[in-house]
């Protein structure tokens, strides 16, 4: 049984319940549809039961100990996870320049929060990754209940997690991967490895690379921590399940024949185009990440161009360097539309 199932039961039954617009009384009416699948904890429906169904399949399909599926974002992973992880006054280290998110967890479970930097690439503008043997002195070093590095970072630099995870262990400290742009990982072998099956805690964002709607994610957990009961301390008790099922049939896409060709195609498509554009530099673990450098250009002035006079808006961009952003949405028509930096 999925979660998806749940739209085909036909209901003869009058529910004294919520939601109040009861499936039929729309005041948004583009999106009837999202009312229609917008129901709540109904003995009818039972969709926690589903739901439980939903993310079993997904701990199947990304081989983990519990997958949960989060409908506030990654941020919401990272939280819950160092909720999980860290108690009062415990050591949590995360990186100096991480997404707030890390920050603001630790905030929350009341941890004493440590930092550490990353190597500085002057070329690129970027940050780079920790070797295995700096990320060990660090916990020698910091001796934290838990770290949270980010990898693949949003300019698609990418740690050895595997590795990563064994040191973690030997050293008895959790190890939490914010993997929030690598959703993509588990599915093509093209890609970098993901983190899902080595470290305690993955946390992916499903909208930004892997098509899945704003702010759709999922928590991979592969420790005996009481992950369920901290999400319970951050999510609402009134769960959207149109989100839900988005989730269900995005990891179902992302894991089935169609879902795995597509990613292909849009790896040969970049690969395809890289070809075409020997003017450009490019950098990166993960060539889904477009980022590119401009002989004699700074990385603003590249993005200044590229907005003005190729119609392209770029994820992010620094002083030296320009990412665009790809995913599985991404077709050969729109990558082609790159083909016009040819001229730069
Ligand atoms: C590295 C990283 N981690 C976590 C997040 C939070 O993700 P979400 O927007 O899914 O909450 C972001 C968002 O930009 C991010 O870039």
């Amino acid at each position: 049984m999925s979660l998806i199932s749940i739209l085909k039961k036909k209901s003869n039954k009058l529910f004294f319940t919520t939601p109040s617009h009861s499936g039929k009384f729309f005041i948004l009416h583009k999106f009837y549809q999202w009312y229609k699948a917008d129901i709540s904890e109904v003995d009818f429906y039972n969709p926690e039961e589903r739901l439980k169904e939903a993310e079993e399949y997904a701990t199947k399909v990304y081989g983990t100990k519990s997958s949960h599926f989060l409908t506030n974002g990654s941020t919401s992973g990272i939280l819950a996870s160092v909720l999980a992880s860290c108690n009062l006054g415990e050591k949590l280290l995360i990186w100096s320049n991480a997404h707030p998110c890390h920050r603001n967890a630790g905030i929350l479970s009341k941890a004493e929060i440590l930092e550490y930097d990353l190597p500085f690439n002057n070329e690129w503008g970027i940050y780079e990754k920790l070797s295995v043997e700096d990320f060990e002195n660090l916990l020698i070093k910091n001796k934290p209940k838990a770290i949270i590095i980010t990898s693949p970072t949003y300019e698609g630099i990418v740690s050895d997690v595997e590795n990563f995870a064994k040191v973690a262990k030997e050293h008895n400290v959790i190890l939490i991967v914010d993997e929030a742009h690598g959703a993509l990982y588990p599915f093509s072998e093209n890609l970098p490895e993901s983190a899902v099956k080595y470290a305690d805690f993955t946390i992916q964002s499903l909208h930004k690379t892997a098509g899945g709607l704003n702010p759709t994610a999922i928590l991979h957990s592969n420790c005996d921590l009481d992950i369920k009961n901290a999400l319970k301390l951050i999510s609402t008790t009134s769960p959207s399940y149109p989100m839900l099922m988005s989730i269900e049939a995005n990891i179902r896409f992302l894991a089935s024949k169609k879902g795995k060709k597509k990613i292909e195609e849009l790896i040969s498509n970049i690969k395809e185009i890289r070809n075409q554009l020997k003017n450009l530099d490019f950098y990166g673990d993960d060539i889904t990440k477009i980022l590119i450098k401009k002989n004699g250009l700074s990385g603003y002035k590249l993005s200044e161009i590229l907005y003005n006079k190729f119609n392209i808006e770029d994820e992010k961009t620094n002083e030296q360097s320009t990412m665009l952003l790809t995913g599985i949405g991404t077709n050969e028509e729109k990558l082609k539309k790159l083909e016009y930096l040819k001229n730069l």
